[in-house]
């Protein structure tokens, strides 16, 4: 996607060296750009578990590259699991750090320590290439949903709903619940999003309203608690979310607060549609609910809120009186039935285990 007249993916292999790894310092947005260089699986870690790096997608080719980086200091078996180890604990929620990592693993596993790290590379390159390809075809299919309203209602802009970032900057480019939005805009129908600020971090506010103030795309940010009230008014035609974990019988984990968003769509008769590639998609488990693992992020996170003063600075400051606790549960369950449908790089199916089943019989 374009910067500013310059293309980017948000992770990429150094043109210089050829092997350290290039991302964009998340955190650092919107206020900055800036590149950071990782040379290290520990480094990619750290990316990784600060944040740096985020959304589920980015999350598993962080941990493919970061995987090469351990490889390239030791190529040998038990150096290897443990640095994949290091990796796959960064963050418990989004799968496609697993699946990632087991995807490397299965490769590596069979190949010689003297040829590992040339393999891992180009197995960290599919991985951010198909991703990017994935994420394109999410942004087809997607288009139609965006098109039908557009059909329905000629002349004036489609309202979409999204929440937290899925955009180009969670995944390696393109984005996912962002893709059919871009593709929309790119079709020259006219779209708004909705952008729901999403607290703590606020990865709309910053991300998504960056990003797509830098494509072009009309939006407006709205506090999170907003919702609800746009679409008991008619003001929201769909809302399109992404997943960092789906069950295989379609039950959704997404950033803190879509299940509210998910209940007030339902309550108000708005098409709720979750963007999810396969790699989000976790076959082993069934009731998200019960199964899938919550990450519990850092009170200050809530206590606390970063932005620019007039004069420039970025600055954090506290927003809870001193002494209240902060509980910070940074992601929640929508269940399937709350969903409308999937829209996946093989197209859209219903949200269920044979809808899913459907698309990916493999499974
Ligand atoms: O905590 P984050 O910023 O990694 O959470 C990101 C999300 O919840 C996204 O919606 C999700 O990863 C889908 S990204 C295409």
């Amino acid at each position: 996607m374009q910067i500013d007249g310059r293309a980017y993916r948000t992770i990429w292999l150094d043109p210089e060296d050829g092997w350290s790894i290039r991302i964009i310092d998340q955190t650092k947005l919107p206020w900055a750009l800036e590149i950071v260089r990782l040379t290290t699986a520990t480094e990619a870690a750290h990316a990784i578990r600060a944040m740096l790096v985020r959304g589920a997608p980015l999350i598993g080719a962080t941990a493919a590259y970061g995987l090469c980086l351990g490889l390239r200091v030791d190529p040998g078996t038990a150096a290897m699991e443990a640095a994949a180890a290091q990796l796959a604990a960064t963050r418990p929620t989004a799968v496609n750090l697993r699946w990632a990592l087991d995807r490397m693993l299965t490769v590596l596993r069979n190949t010689a320590p003297a040829e590992r790290v040339a393999i891992a590379y180009a197995e960290a390159a599919r991985i951010a290439d198909e991703d990017v390809a994935q994420n394109q075809a999410i942004g087809r299919h997607g288009l139609g949903l965006i098109a039908a309203v557009a059909r329905a209602r000629p002349g004036s802009p489609v309202n979409v709903l999204t929440h937290c970032n899925a955009g180009w900057l969670a995944t390696v480019d393109w984005g996912t619940a962002i893709a059919p939005i871009y593709a929309a805009h790119a079709a020259g129908i006219p779209v708004h999003v909705w952008v729901d600020e999403t607290r703590p971090r606020n990865q709309g506010a910053a991300l998504t309203a960056y990003e797509l103030g830098k494509h072009g795309v009309a939006h407006t940010v709205v506090a999170d608690n907003a919702g609800g009230h746009l679409m008991q008014h008619g003001k929201v035609d769909l809302a399109i979310v992404g997943a960092d974990r789906v069950t295989r019988r379609g039950d959704v984990a997404n950033k803190i607060g879509t299940y509210l968003k998910a209940l007030a769509a339902q309550d108000t008769g708005v098409k709720f549609h979750v963007a999810v590639p396969s790699s989000s998609i976790d076959w082993t488990l069934a009731d998200g609910i019960a199964e899938i693992p919550i990450e519990e992020r850092a009170e200050a996170e809530v206590a606390t809120l970063t932005g620019r003063a007039p004069d420039g600075t970025v600055t954090t400051v506290r927003v809870v009186p001193d002494g209240s606790a902060a509980a910070n549960p940074a992601f929640d369950v929508t269940p399937a039935r709350l969903v409308t449908g999937f829209i996946t790089e093989r197209g859209c199916c219903p949200a269920s285990a044979a809808g899913l089943a459907g698309l990916f019989p493999e499974h």
